[in-house]
């Protein structure tokens, strides 16, 4: 089985690039299933509903998140229903901590977890709520997102779960990495990177960003406008024979 997971989508245009061109990427790289971090593709924050329903439009298997889980309040009202994952050590009653994902007869389990390091938000231990969650998961397949600023973090979080997950992919700080490994069979990457446009700071208008470092004073976020898109993710191939973990990264520009 063949894998794509997109990082972090950022902006609203990022849709538009996923309308014009996922059919094509899927063709081009035979992908069997789609997956995606969606945290920030509603104005940089959050995933409204029309944006959710977008997605599963364009055939989004399964959708984690991150810190930005709540940031649009109706995600309370449709998220139970939906194919979203919240990260499992937030303590909220909404949303599921496991999504379950059925491609032919192999079942797959997702998985979203918050790091701590450099968080203030309350979390629970995003190891020991791991091992709570691998009690109760019934899978053929693990496939978690770890949702954080840290690398040490992510890759002390690998070790610990290498053998007992298919795979671990790094979301949050919008940038790939280039240490994808596999071991004990289990693929990992600490960030996928984002989608979203390539000028930017972590997907956010230059300008803005660099007048909040310099003066302090927060302006309201604003998504880049620049027409020049970057997909980041990673592609997973899931075989009983042996698990393989790749790179991809595809700069498109967005039609008008
Ligand atoms: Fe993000
Ligand atoms: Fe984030």
């Amino acid at each position: 089985m063949r894998i794509l997971y997109f990082g972090d989508i950022v902006g609203d245009d990022t849709l538009k690039i996923f309308e014009d061109y996922l059919e094509d990427i899927k063709k081009e790289y035979k992908i069997n299933l789609v997956l995606a971090n969606a945290e920030n593709l509603t104005g940089g924050k959050g995933l409204s509903f029309k944006h959710y329903k977008a997605l599963k439009k364009l055939g989004f298997a399964g959708l984690s998140m991150g810190n930005h889980t709540f940031s649009k309040r109706e995600i309370r009202d449709y998220m139970d229903d939906a194919t979203i994952v919240k990260p499992a050590n937030l303590n909220s009653e909404e949303g599921k901590d496991i999504l379950y994902i059925k491609y032919n007869d192999k079942t797959i389990a997702m998985v979203n977890l918050l790091g701590r390091v450099y968080s203030n938000t309350p979390l629970d231990c995003p190891f020991k709520t791991m091992d709570a969650l691998l009690d109760e998961i019934e899978a053929d397949y693990i496939l978690v997102d770890f949702h954080g600023d840290a690398t040490s973090e992510k890759k002390a979080f690998f070790y610990d779960f290498a053998g007992k997950v298919t795979a671990i992919v790094g979301t949050h700080t919008h940038v790939q990495t280039a240490d994808e490994e596999v071991y004990k069979n289990t693929c990992y990457i600490t960030d996928m990177g984002m989608c979203g446009p390539e000028k930017s700071i972590i997907g956010d208008d230059v300008d803005m960003i660099i007048k909040r470092f310099r003066t302090g004073v927060f302006e309201p976020l604003v998504v880049s406008s620049d027409k020049n898109y970057i997909l980041n993710g990673v592609i997973l191939d899931i075989n009983d024979n042996g698990n393989s973990i790749t790179r991809f990264q595809k700069k498109l520009v967005l039609n008008d």
